[in-house]
């Protein structure tokens, strides 16, 4: 089954770790500019699935297409490039770069990219200003709240204009306030550039943000209605 203009679907997913089974059969899809949470109790396979989908971890089996190609058949080198190009991600505790400054941390992913360094911070500072971080471009990720640093990693995940963010807990460090400031940022800023989001999270408040939810039990995933 394929479900017309998807963008990522993955089918039948298995990922064993020694005895036990990370994923058990998963599937998943999404269209593009979609925004989908995946739900699910802690070691239901969570993370497991979006570093699958993401082309970070190779499934035993099973079928991830991407734009209709299989990522699976792709050379490593061409699966990175297309993470590269294709892909952002935010990680629960941010992942800036202690060193750089915030602004340099945002335009980390154009400067690997091979993006001259003052395009790259005036792009990376066009980003800050809609994470409305731009006041902290000269602070290290130390100097700078939780809540700043997540929404200044959100700012480096959609720098090089992504098709897909994935997102793994992005607000699993804050409280509350922060973390829903957070997603509406996230989410406002994906739907702007048409960005699909990926988005694992334990707490419903955060799901409310995405357009549709799949829960994963024990490796096994669950469409969810939408109960509005
Ligand atoms: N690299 C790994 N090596 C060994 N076992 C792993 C590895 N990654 C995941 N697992 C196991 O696979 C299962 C699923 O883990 P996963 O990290 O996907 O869960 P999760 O739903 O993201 O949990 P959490 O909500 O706690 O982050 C767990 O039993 C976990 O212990
Ligand atoms: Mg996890």
């Amino acid at each position: 089954m394929t479900p017309a203009g998807s963008l990522l679907i993955a089918t039948d997913l298995r990922k064993t770790y020694g005895p036990t089974p990370a994923l058990d059969g998963a599937h998943f899809s999404i269209h593009p500019g979609e925004v989908v949470a995946i739900m699910g109790p802690s070691g239901s396979g969570k993370s497991t699935l979006l570093h699958c989908l993401a082309g970070i971890v190779t499934p035993d089996s099973g079928s991830i297409l991407y734009q209709g190609r299989e990522m699976h058949g792709m050379s490593d080198a061409h699966r990175s490039a297309l993470r590269r190009s294709d892909f952002g991600f935010v990680f629960q505790f941010g992942q800036l770069v202690p060193e750089l400054s915030c602004v340099e941390n945002v335009a980390l992913p154009l400067r690997l990219n091979g993006t001259p360094r003052k395009h790259a911070e005036a792009t990376a500072l066009d980003w800050m200003r809609r994470l409305e971080v731009d006041d902290l471009k000269d602070k290290r990720p130390g100097e700078v709240s939780g809540g700043q640093g997540q929404r200044v990693a959100v700012a480096r995940s959609l720098v090089t204009g992504p098709r897909v963010l994935f997102a793994d807990e992005p607000t699993g460090a804050l409280d509350s306030f922060n973390g829903e400031r957070v997603m509406e940022l996230l989410t406002e800023a994906a739907r702007s550039t048409q960005a699909a989001v990926v988005l694992v999270t334990h707490e419903a408040r955060v799901a409310a943000y995405s357009d549709r939810e799949i829960v994963v039990r024990d490796g096994k995933s669950r469409d969810m209605e939408r109960a509005v």
